[in-house]
């Protein structure tokens, strides 16, 4: 996977510090290991890759050290954006690994938007028949359609899915860094920062450059 830095001049605000961010896996990996329903189960963390891949490593890291079972699999996704509006196009790619059928699958997001990709996960999982399955996203944006997750406290609502594990609610602005890019830049970064329409037109321009070399 090739993946770009973003220099520090094309981004903007600090959403969440290197520091928040293992602090903010270490309280999700708690609320896994008292969570009742994960009480005499092994779960599957299902990681939506690529952008989930940090927070998995984090969270499963954070799960080895409290002495939680759990096992790994992991399903490419790919949310087609227009600059950085969600298009509604979800790609679910090929997936390999354990039987899904009557396990507690949970899905491992980096951030949850316009809600089409954890919608899409949903009904791959079902058609596979999982005994159940939980939602965990490590940022959650507070845009008008997601609120309407709030109205019962994340437990789904009309054709929503339920929320289990959130780790940070943000404003519904694109950020980049931990796993999360912008066509493929910025996805290495150890802190997540708001990626500046400066930022986005100098990747554009890195694009456009690569493309015509
Ligand atoms: P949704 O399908 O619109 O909910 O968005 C989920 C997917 O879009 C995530 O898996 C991310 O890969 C990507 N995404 C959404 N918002 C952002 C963002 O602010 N930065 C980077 N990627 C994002
Ligand atoms: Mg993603």
């Amino acid at each position: 996977m090739d993946s770009f830095s973003i220099p520090d001049e094309y981004l903007g605000g600090v959403v969440a510090s290197a520091e928040r961010i293992q602090a903010t896996v270490k309280r999700v990996a708690k609320e896994i290991f008292y969570g009742k329903d994960y009480l005499n189960q092994t779960p599957i963390l299902l990681c939506l890759r690529d952008g989930a891949i940090p927070f998995h490593r984090d969270l499963t890291r954070a799960l080895d050290d409290i002495g939680f079972s759990y096992e790994s699999a992991w399903l490419k996704t790919h949310h087609i954006y227009e600059g950085t509006e969600g298009s509604g196009d979800v790609n679910i790619f090929p997936y390999e690994g354990p039987d899904l059928e009557g396990r507690l699958v949970v899905i491992v997001e980096d951030i949850i938007d316009t809600s089409e990709t954890i919608l899409r996960v949903c009904d791959f999982l079902d058609k596979r028949n999982v005994a159940h399955r939980n939602i965990c996203t490590f940022l959650f944006k507070e845009r008008p359609a997601n609120i309407e997750w709030r109205k019962v406290g994340l437990n789904g609502y009309y054709h929503l899915p339920e929320v289990r594990h959130v780790g940070l609610f943000i404003e519904p602005l694109f950020v980049v860094g931990y796993g999360l890019d912008y066509n493929e830049f910025g996805r290495d970064g150890n802190e997540i920062r708001i990626l500046t329409p400066e930022g986005q037109a100098w990747i554009e321009a890195q694009i456009r450059v690569g493309t015509t070399q």
